[in-house]
């Protein structure tokens, strides 16, 4: 399969070198386009030794006199033609706006409009130019054009800054690419089973004790399980989403249906993931009738089991256990302290007091939390985020290779 990588100027722009040679390790065959800007920071020589292809440069290659190779004009829609994905890295924010706003005058722009493959930009760039509403912007629109947005990692910034803008790690580009092309199945062979949704506890045959989570987070964690290779169960209570294709959907409603529904799978599954919002309580006796109003009314409430607890206790060897975890205050401290508490392997702990993110939006950040490390994983669309948390969750199968500036040890401050 061929793969484009277009090289746009920044000071990432050496690690595209790195990216080629691990593209080329999943028997790739990958062509290289570079922005004018680009080789200002590295040579086209370099990728031309690396792939054994003629590096793209410009429009007008080679072309000095006017009308002298009519074959390189065209040659960005034979490159589009033939490609199987694009992939931008480092992809600069003034490339981003191009793309964003159909902008054709260079080769990689332009390569951009003519492809119909899919495209993967992993943009670096300065914090606050990253930060900038107009990057935003041209981000949102991108992404809801379906370019697969590779978001830039936390950390110490060339041009001396702390923050949001380093490329992401080779490793998650080259997942990105393999995905796209339907070849991450890092997941084959593992069944994973995910809870979505708030269970409803009833209180008369009309009325319920609820809770805010509308289950998408749930859903794209199942959907991008099943898109990874893995058999996927989906036990979800009440939502308004179409379930994803290739899932098996158990439907149920209360906290007991739900446990029911777990622990009688936990037997097939090998990583469960507890994304559901379960009620803690539960009226203690349910009315038969509909309740009438008359005056102030006390409920009485019990406490339903804790699934989670009960999965951890019976898990067998080798199965994973992630919860969740929405907290209002003392998000970190709360985290800690149930992922301790529960015994799980990881809990995803969502800060529900940030606008924006969280309960019922199409977007979430979220810290990673196990015993040994809090990973961040900055503001994004669930459906991505849902591909970060698995490879975090695919992480603890095997022993960490580097530790980068992003991880703060747990028993830290
Ligand atoms: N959970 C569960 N069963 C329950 C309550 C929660 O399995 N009866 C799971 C949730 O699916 C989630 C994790 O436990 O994965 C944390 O849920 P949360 O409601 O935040 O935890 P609680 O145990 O209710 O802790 P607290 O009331 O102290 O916030």
């Amino acid at each position: 399969m061929k793969v484009t990588v277009g090289v746009c100027g920044g000071i990432a722009a050496y690690k595209a070198a790195e990216l080629v040679r691990a593209l080329e390790k999943h028997a790739l065959d990958v062509h290289v386009v570079m922005t004018e800007a680009a080789q200002h920071f590295v040579q086209p020589l370099t990728f031309a030794a690396l792939t054994g292809h003629k590096v793209i440069t410009g429009l007008w290659n080679g072309s000095e006199q006017p009308g002298a190779d009519a074959a390189s004009a065209i040659e960005h829609m034979d490159a589009a033609q033939t490609t199987d994905a694009l992939v931008v890295a480092p992809a600069t924010a003034n490339t981003l706006a191009k793309f964003a706003h159909g902008i054709a005058d260079d080769f990689l722009s332009a390569l951009y409009l003519a492809t119909t493959a899919p495209v993967i930009v992993a943009p670096a760039m300065n914090v606050n130019m990253w930060e900038h509403a107009a990057t935003r912007a041209n981000i949102e629109t991108l992404a809801a054009r379906n370019v697969h947005i590779v978001s830039p990692e936390a950390g110490y910034l060339a041009c001396g800054m702390t923050g949001a803008g380093r490329l992401a790690e080779t490793d998650a580009i080259v997942d990105a690419v393999l995905g796209v092309l339907g070849r991450r199945n890092d997941l084959t062979g593992e069944t994973v089973l995910v809870t979505a949704g708030g269970t409803r506890e009833a209180l008369d045959p009309v009325r319920f004790l609820g809770n805010r989570s509308s289950g998408k987070m749930g859903y794209a964690m199942a959907e991008a399980a099943q898109r990874r290779g893995a058999r996927v169960i989906l036990v979800t209570a009440p939502t308004a989403l179409r379930a994803p294709a290739n899932v098996e959907v158990v439907p149920v409603v209360t906290t007991e249906e739900m446990r029911h529904a777990v622990l009688g799978r936990l037997d097939q599954s090998t990583i469960v993931i507890k994304a559901a919002a379960v009620a803690d309580y539960r009226p203690r006796v349910q009315a038969d009738q509909k309740l009438r109003r008359s005056g102030p009314l006390t409920l009485e409430l019990e406490p339903t089991q804790d699934i989670l607890a009960e999965v951890v206790a019976q898990r067998r060897p080798g199965m994973l256990v992630i919860g969740f975890a929405a907290e209002t205050h003392d998000a970190l401290s709360h985290g800690r302290d149930k992922l301790l508490r529960k015994g799980a392997d990881a809990i995803v702990l969502n800060d529900v007091s940030r606008e924006g993110v969280g309960f019922d939006a199409d977007r979430n950040a979220v810290t990673f939390l196990t015993r040994d490390r809090a990973m961040e994983l900055p503001e994004m669309r669930k459906r991505e985020l849902a591909d970060h948390i698995l490879d975090e969750i695919l992480t603890l199968r095997r022993p960490r290779k580097v530790m980068d500036e992003s991880d703060v040890p747990v028993s830290g401050a």
